[in-house]
Parts: C-alpha cells; sequence; structure tokens
C-alpha cells in the first residue's frame, strides 16, 4: 500500500497532457474479441483497470500485448478457450461485466460473476440482462456468477433502457452488432465513451447509426475485422485538472482534450468564477482564487457529470457563501465528504444533497481515499490546505488517474508517493 503526501503549493502553473479515457478503452478492450483477426489500440492509459481488463482477455484465450513503452495495445482475439470470467478479476473490477456481450456474441455463452456493489453504490446489471433477454438469451444465476446461453446467433431486438446506463448501452451494443437483424436501443446513454465504442465498432465492419443519441440503430452483420483505434482524451482526468488549476489560483494548459465533452464542467466553473477558454485540442484554465458558492446537479451526459461531484465539492469548500450539489445517479457517492470534513470542510449531507458551506481554508490532515473520484478530491484539497495532508488507499486513485503526482509535480504541486512497507 503507499501514501501520497501534499503540502500546501504555490498556484499550479504549466502544462498538462491528458491520457486515454479509461472509461472508453475499458469497454474498446472487451469489444476486440469480437473481431476474426488482430486490432491495435492507441492512447492507452496505463492504468490498473487496463491491466485488469488485459488480464481478462489474456484468461479466456486471447493474446493481449503492450507496445510502446505501453501506449498501445495489440489485441488477437484467437479462439476463444474459455468462456467463463474468474471471480478474482471480476471481483477487482465492476467493469469486467463488459465482458458478456462479447463473450455471450463469439461462443454463445458468458459466464460472469455478478459484479458485487462498490463503495458509490449497488451497481445492479439488470438492464444488461433486460437487453441479452430481449435477444434471446436465457440467463440463469446461480452460486453467485450469471450464465448466458443462446442457441446459434442472438435476434435484433427492440429495446428500451429504464435509465441511460452507460455500461448497459455498451454491452447491449456489443451483442447487438453480429445478432442476426437490427437491433434499437431506446433510451440509450449518450456519453463520449459510447462514441467512441461505436467508432471502433464501425472501423471494424459494424453497421451502427445513432451512437451519440437516445436511439441506437444496429443492423448485425456477419462478421468483423480487426482494427486500429485511437482512444478519445479522459474527460474527467481533464476535469479534474481544470479544478487542480481552479482551487490553487493557477494557470493551466490542458493538452490533448475534446473541449466539447467537457462542456458541462467548464460552464459550471465559469459560473463559479474559474476563467475557461477553449482552443481545439487544448483549454487553459485560469483562477484569481474568488470562487462562487454555485449549485450543482449531476445528470447523465450532457449534465454535469457524476465523475466530477467529488471534484467539485472540494473546490466548493473554498467558494464564499453555501452551494448545493446533489447526486442523482449514484446512491452513494458522498463517501469523500466526511474525509473533506477532517480537513476543515464544512458540509452536511441531507438526503442526495451535501450542503457545502465554503471556507476561507482547509487543513492538512490523515484522510483515506474510499473511491477513485473521492481519492481525486481529496488530492484536490490538499493542495490549497494549509500544512500537511496523507492520502492512504491510494490504489483506489491509481485505477483512474495516470501517473497523477507526476503531472501535478511537473505543474509544481508538493505532492510525492511513499510506499509503505
Ligand atoms: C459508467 O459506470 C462509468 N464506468 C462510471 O465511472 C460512471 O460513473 C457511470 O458510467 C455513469 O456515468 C465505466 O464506464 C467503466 P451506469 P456504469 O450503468 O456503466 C443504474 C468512474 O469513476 N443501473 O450508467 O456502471 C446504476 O445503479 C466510474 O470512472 C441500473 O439500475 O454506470 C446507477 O445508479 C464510476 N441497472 C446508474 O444506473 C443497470 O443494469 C448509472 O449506472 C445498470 C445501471
Amino acid at each position: 500500500m503507499s501514501r501520497l503526501i501534499i503540502t500546501e503549493a504555490a498556484p499550479l502553473k504549466g502544462k498538462v497532457r491528458i491520457s486515454g479515457a479509461k472509461n472508453s478503452v475499458l469497454p474498446i478492450i472487451a469489444a476486440s474479441l469480437l473481431a476474426e483477426g488482430e486490432s491495435t489500440i492507441e492512447e492507452i492509459p496505463y492504468l490498473n483497470d487496463v491491466r485488469i481488463m488485459c488480464d481478462l482477455l489474456s484468461y479466456i484465450g486471447a493474446g493481449v500485448e503492450f507496445l510502446d513503452n505501453r501506449s498501445k495495445l495489440r489485441i488477437i482475439p484467437g479462439s476463444v478457450s474459455c468462456s467463463t470470467a474468474p471471480y478474482e478479476l471480476v471481483n477487482k473490477m465492476r467493469a469486467s461485466f463488459l465482458i458478456m456481450g462479447p463473450l455471450l456474441t463469439k461462443t454463445g455463452i458468458a459466464r460472469v460473476p455478478l459484479p458485487g456493489g462498490c463503495a458509490i453504490g449497488s451497481r445492479p446489471v439488470d438492464l444488461h440482462l433486460k437487453g441479452f433477454l430481449a435477444m434471446g438469451a436465457e440467463i440463469k444465476q446461480e452460486h453467485g456468477l450469471i450464465e448466458a446461453r443462446v442457441r446459434g446467433r442472438l435476434k435484433g431486438a427492440k429495446i428500451y433502457l429504464d435509465f441511460p446506463s452507460v455500461g448497459a448501452t455498451e454491452n447491449i451494443l456489443m451483442a447487438a452488432v453480429l445478432a442476426d437483424g437490427v437491433t434499437t436501443i431506446e433510451n440509450a446513454a449518450i456519453e463520449p465513451e459510447i462514441v467512441d465504442l461505436a467508432t471502433y465498432l464501425t472501423s471494424m465492419g459494424a453497421d451502427i447509426k445513432g451512437a451519440g443519441t437516445d436511439t441506437i440503430r444496429i443492423c448485425g452483420v456477419s462478421s468483423l475485422k480487426g482494427s486500429s483505434h485511437s482512444i478519445i482524451p479522459d474527460r474527467i482526468e481533464a476535469g479534474t485538472y481544470m479544478i487542480a488549476a481552479a482551487i490553487t489560483q493557477g494557470d493551466v494548459v490542458l493538452e490533448n482534450v475534446v473541449p466539447d465533452h467537457l462542456k458541462p464542467v467548464s460552464a459550471k466553473l465559469r459560473e463559479i468564477g474559474v476563467e475557461v477558454s477553449e482552443e481545439l485540442t487544448s483549454i487553459h484554465v485560469r483562477s484569481s482564487g474568488k470562487l462562487n458558492a454555485v449549485d450543482v446537479k449531476t445528470l447523465p451526459y450532457p449534465g454535469f457529470p457524476t465523475d466530477m461531484q467529488a471534484q467539485v465539492t472540494a473546490l466548493l469548500s473554498r467558494a464564499r457563501g453555501t452551494s448545493i450539489v446533489t447526486e442523482t445517479i449514484f446512491e452513494n457517492r458522498f463517501m469523500h465528504v466526511g474525509e473533506l470534513k477532517r480537513m476543515g470542510a464544512n458540509i452536511k449531507i441531507e438526503g442526495r444533497s451535501a450542503i457545502v458551506e465554503g471556507r476561507e481554508k482547509l487543513t492538512g490532515a490523515l484522510v483515506k481515499a474510499t473511491d477513485l473520484r473521492a481519492g481525486a478530491a481529496l488530492i484536490l484539497a490538499g493542495l490549497c490546505a494549509e500544512g500537511k495532508t496523507e492520502i492512504s488507499d491510494i490504489e483506489h486513485i491509481d485505477r483512474g488517474y495516470v501517473r497523477i503526482d507526476e503531472k501535478l509535480r511537473a505543474l509544481g504541486a508538493k505532492i510525492e508517493r511513499v510506499e509503505e512497507e
């Protein structure tokens, strides 16, 4: 286990390059199984979660190789030799469930342990299974395993998602591209990561219309070929560094971003009083330190992203006045509040909202990362807290941020990673 030690720094200044999107590369690695041949994927963020997904593909028989200083992946689907995903891998990362659609389509059978809940919520998969059932799969659950079977090919179907679930949209999309007939996904998720997955599948020969809208129409084809693809930049990593600049009264340029994907975050930061200007593939963030209290409500894209909620709560802990942060996506995504309060933040939780009374200053403390984005929020608070902040359980943070301590140090932050014996 290692820790991060952060001491209050001068305003962050300089340039930071954003890595490929974790929430795009994970489904795309799973989707590569659908091809008859080899795929090459670039802009790979070398994260713990990516390694787990690669281990999963290797376990079921695919060939997986990191190239070019691990920024590129070569995947040879080969003949999938095993249709069961191992508990020890699925249990480490919920996104492993995204292997279900490709496995079911490729082999006619998929056995995946039911992913447990996590710090932020129960994380059900009922919408994923509803899609597979509609396409003719038989589903059974026993001994903690979900087994899906289909004789021959899945059939195209009309599927309405009760909630625009990102994972369910991705899993059903991957199951539909080789199905017999046309599948329509209504009330589909429209996040940029869905569009990135559809772009990769289309480059393999899939027939997909409407990705990025709430109705996606997929006409099943008989086979898909390997392809090459470059992962979109990570809009949540980018948003996190935008707030790092804002919370330290900094002046930072983020390179390798898609400003359009960050519209809800940029709009909210401008409302808070942060200067945000955009170029084609970069964003410039400056802050005078005067932060206005605002209200934030997380919503499916293009609303304010739930994955930025903890980070903006840390920023609003320093704003002048009272802010209300409402989390509508996950039922338990305020684990960072208790830890921020240990640093002097004045936050009260009422139902699905956090009432944040801004404070002049926060003070460093011993705190714990309870989940990925909560850990990021603690780093942001530590950057502007008086004294020293020590964050434990930072393996959560390493799941979603490539070399976050190195990138912040390059911007002037005083942050060290200490390996615990
Ligand atoms: C993806 O999770 C992301 N993870 C999450 O990012 C992100 O927070 C989330 O989408 C929302 O944007 C990856 O892409 C790997 P959902 P996912 O299915 O697909 C309910 C991060 O920090 N739901 O859109 O699991 C569910 O309970 C992570 O990078 C059902 O009810 O999210 C939740 O309330 C955290 N039934 C809501 O939908 C289902 O079958 C959103 O879940 C599926 C979901």
